[in-house]
């Protein structure tokens, strides 16, 4: 007859000891191969968790109001790829007449049709616009004003970073060139046509990198010194907001506004000019994947000026996340951004603006019905015609 556990001297246990009970606990408290895994579940939940957080915190908040525009007329330049082609597709989606100003005709193509695809809207249209070419400016323009009689938003996205050293077609400092000067003349040639559109809208697409940036009136196109992110690329960026601040005050009671903004880091094709070796390329387009913003994600801020209602009125700001951001005095300079606009119509080959639109304190007086201001330097024909 053998005696109960732990109760007798015939056991191997001692007395007290139940190992029924002891190997139920041991179960209860998983110990071994199930501890491990409880613990290590554990552990991918919560970085899990952090990294998802981390990860909507990096894309930034969304345009969520969900007004259409349709029928409303929408140029977007540099829109086949990246941050403009994930603009054009939501413009178009709402309902927009979207002109997709590129300067390559098969990749504005492959877009079109992938964005009519999407959004079921088959006002597309496919228009070649190199910003590196003032001709290739005014003939762009020449002929959408044959085609459309409104313009009720102009988006100045497309932008170069940070290539070689090399020109324009026109001579001037590639970035320098197509980010401003080409968007420059493009918008003062089409500010008749958003003046009797009004209320309308430009948006222009700058960046932070205005922050490290200065104009150099000593050497505008770099030519004694390039610098090519420091220098020309910044620069650049810091003339996008000096033209935006200097046209609002010009555009005062025009009913058109003008606002600019950074989308962000965004992972696009930007960085095709990137030079490191081919791991660190690989390394950063893996790390980017992750803490970098979608370009979906990107097009938040310009979409948010574009649309929404609320912003009905506001001009001349610099926005970022979609909120309105102070600006670093370089920035603000009222007098670098006459300095630059002189420069600019000289160099653009536009005659020089109204006496009145010269200081900001007087802007708006005389500009507010188009006949004198950056609205009366449009010079190409108007005549509507049939679209092909
Ligand atoms: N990505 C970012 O992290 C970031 C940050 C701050 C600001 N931004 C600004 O966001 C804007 C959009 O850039 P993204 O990131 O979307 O870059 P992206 O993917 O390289 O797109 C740039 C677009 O501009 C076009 N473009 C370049 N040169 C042009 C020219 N001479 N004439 C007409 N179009 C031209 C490109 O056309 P091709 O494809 O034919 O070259 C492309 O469609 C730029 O203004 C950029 O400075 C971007």
């Amino acid at each position: 007859m053998s005696s109960a556990p732990g109760s007798g001297s015939g056991t191997p246990f001692p007395p007290g000891f139940d190992p029924a009970a002891e190997s139920a606990e041991k179960t209860l408290c998983f110990r071994g191969f199930w501890a491990w895994f409880v613990l290590i579940l554990l552990i991918v939940v919560f970085v899990s968790a952090i990294m998802w957080l981390l990860r909507k915190f990096i894309q930034g908040p969304i345009y969520r109001k969900t007004n259409r525009i349709d029928g409303k007329v929408v140029i977007v330049t540099g829109c086949n790829t990246g941050i403009g082609k994930e603009t054009a597709l939501e413009l178009a989606k709402r309902g927009a007449r979207v002109y997709m100003a590129c300067r390559d005709p098969g990749r504005c193509e492959a877009a079109r049709l992938e964005i009519m695809k999407k959004s079921q809207n088959q006002q597309l249209f496919n228009r070649t616009l190199d910003l590196g070419s003032l001709q290739s400016v005014r003939n762009f323009v020449e002929r959408f004003k044959a085609e459309e009689t409104r313009l009720d938003l102009l988006i100045n996205n497309a932008g170069v970073m940070a290539c070689p050293r090399s020109l324009t077609a026109d001579g001037f400092e590639q970035q320098l060139g197509v980010n401003h000067l080409g968007h420059f003349l493009l918008t003062n040639l089409l500010l008749d046509r958003l003046k009797q559109s009004a209320p309308s809208r430009i948006v222009v697409v700058s960046s932070a990198a205005h922050l490290l940036g200065r104009i150099n009136r000593d050497d505008l196109m770099s030519e004694k010194k390039y610098s090519k992110f420091l220098g020309a690329y910044s620069q650049s960026k810091l003339a996008n907001i000096l033209f935006t601040r200097k046209l609002a005050t010009m555009l005062k009671d025009t009913g058109v506004t003008v606002n600019c903004c950074h989308p962000g880091v965004v992972r696009t094709e930007l960085n095709r000019h990137f030079s490191g070796p081919a791991w660190m390329k690989s390394a950063l387009e893996v790390l980017s994947i992750y803490l970098i913003k979608t370009p979906k994600a990107g097009a938040q801020t310009t979409l948010k000026l574009a649309l929404d209602p609320s912003m009905e009125g506001s001009t001349g700001g610099y926005y970022s996340d979609c909120i309105r951001w102070p600006l670093v005095p370089w920035a603000r300079s009222t007098d670098t951004a006459d300095w630059l606009w002189r420069e600019s119509e000289k160099l653009v080959g536009l005659p020089p603006s109204s006496p009145t639109n010269e200081s900001p304190a007087n802007n708006g007086t005389s500009n507010g019905n188009g006949s004198s201001g950056p609205g009366a330097m449009q010079s190409v024909d108007t005549v509507v015609v049939n679209r092909s």
